[in-house]
């Protein structure tokens, strides 16, 4: 992989802040975006501006064309099939499209993990307040690893959805999915992957892994704001309820009823994001042209080189296994005396590195696993960052902690 090349592919990477240049560590928030996608957005907004598969002129063609087309793309990049990919506005709208869509009864319980974001929580929750279904953590090792034992201690004939993080967003740790997804069938569960940290950064292919739901969002992936995907196998798709209905969304209106639309416009209610959608797809393209097997790989090594420099500052708390075969390259770190949101100020102020401090929207793995109450601060980084910048980072941190920490 070339990363200079690379790097020349984002205009922002070479937007200079307070006159100096930007180091972005804040990828597990939001990436950044090539060229190649920004085009894509413009193009839809200066060439061919319409709506999908209503009106007939040529304007509304190219769109049906292009929104359809951004479909193929995102369903190739994780090896799902025609029809399998619903567009969303994020990953946390295509779980609650699974949530509002599968009958669940009273009793049906759902598993998910100690460690996961807020958006595969709070709608199990919900269901749990609302449809009387039973919510049930899955214990993680404090590290973030899986536990093996602990699932299938939890696991059992009543359980109707396993739903786990395939790869956290706060200790950059991956679950073993096929194995996962082999248990949880053989108990008759079916099976829901939140890879949005895992599909921008490995290859993922949905029918080896033989999941039934896999979400994740385009933001992550080089991808515009506002733009998620679910993949779902198509019997799935086709037995679920609708979540939000309207335009788009039937086949046919009788005098009280309706029949639903195909997939995917039976779940994608109303006017979408089409330059989204195209962007989303132009971002799955782009990640294809340079490899998920590099990305992943490139990884590795700044990973290495993420967790060695870490290791070395006194009074540094870094959660993970800290093994780039086992984490990727996103570490939540606490530092003694001093507040993760004072830490991450003074990095934007003094150096313009950009991460996130907090809780990274994992309260309940903060709050009752690794007890940082108060959040931990996160350097997270994409295939564009550099050994160079993690060496400037590294620096800039040892002086704050020497100034700062207890
Ligand atoms: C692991 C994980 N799941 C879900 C989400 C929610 O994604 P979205 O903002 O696309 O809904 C995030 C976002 O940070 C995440 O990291």
């Amino acid at each position: 992989m070339n990363i200079e090349k690379i790097r020349e592919d984002f205009p922002i990477l070479h937007k200079k802040v307070r006159g100096k240049p930007i180091i972005y560590f804040d990828n597990s928030c939001v990436t950044l975006k090539p060229q190649q996608v920004i085009d894509a957005i413009v193009s839809y907004y200066m060439e061919y501006t319409a709506c999908h598969g209503r009106s007939l002129h040529a304007f509304a063609t190219k769109t049906t064309e292009k929104y359809d087309e951004a479909h193929e793309k995102v369903a190739k990049l994780i090896h799902a099939e025609h029809g399998e990919i619903v567009f969303t506005k994020n990953a946390t709208e295509a779980i609650n499209i699974v949530a509002n869509g599968i009958s669940f009864k009273k009793g049906d319980k759902i598993l998910t993990t100690t460690l996961e974001h807020n958006s595969n929580l709070i709608p199990w929750f919900k269901l749990q307040k609302e449809k009387g279904a039973i919510h049930e953590f899955v214990d993680v090792n404090t590290d973030g690893t899986f536990n093996m034992e602990a699932f299938e201690n939890k696991i059992d004939s009543h359980t109707k959805l396993v739903s786990f993080v395939f790869t956290s967003n706060v200790t950059g740790t991956t679950i073993p999915a096929k194995e996962i997804a082999k248990i949880a069938h053989d108990y008759g569960a079916l099976v829901l992957l939140d890879a949005a940290q895992t599909v921008p950064h490995r290859p993922v292919d949905v029918k080896q892994i033989d999941c039934d739901f896999l979400v994740f969002s385009g933001h992550k992936m080089c991808g515009p704001s506002g733009t998620g995907a679910l993949y779902g196998k198509r019997h799935l798709l086709e037995e679920m309820n609708q979540f939000i209905v309207g335009g788009e969304t039937v086949a046919k209106v009788t005098h009280d009823d309706w029949v639903p639309a195909e997939i995917p416009a039976k779940f994608e209610a109303g006017l979408q994001n089409y330059a989204g959608a195209i962007g989303f797809g132009a971002a799955a393209d782009y990640l294809m042209h340079i490899g998920l097997d590099n990305i992943h790989e490139y990884e590795k090594t700044l990973a290495k080189h993420l967790f060695s420099g870490l290791q070395e500052i006194d009074g540094l708390n870094a959660y993970g296994p800290l093994d780039p075969e086992k984490q990727g390259p996103v570490v939540a770190c606490s530092i003694k005396g001093i507040s993760a949101h004072d830490i991450a100020i003074i990095l934007d102020e003094t150096a313009n590195i950009f991460l996130r401090s907090g809780m990274h929207c994992a309260h309940y793995f903060h709050q009752n696993v690794i007890h940082e109450t108060e959040g931990t601060l996160r350097p997270s980084l994409y295939f564009y960052n550099t050994e160079e910048e993690i060496d400037t980072f590294i620096s800039t941190l040892s002086e704050i902690v020497k100034t700062f920490g207890k």
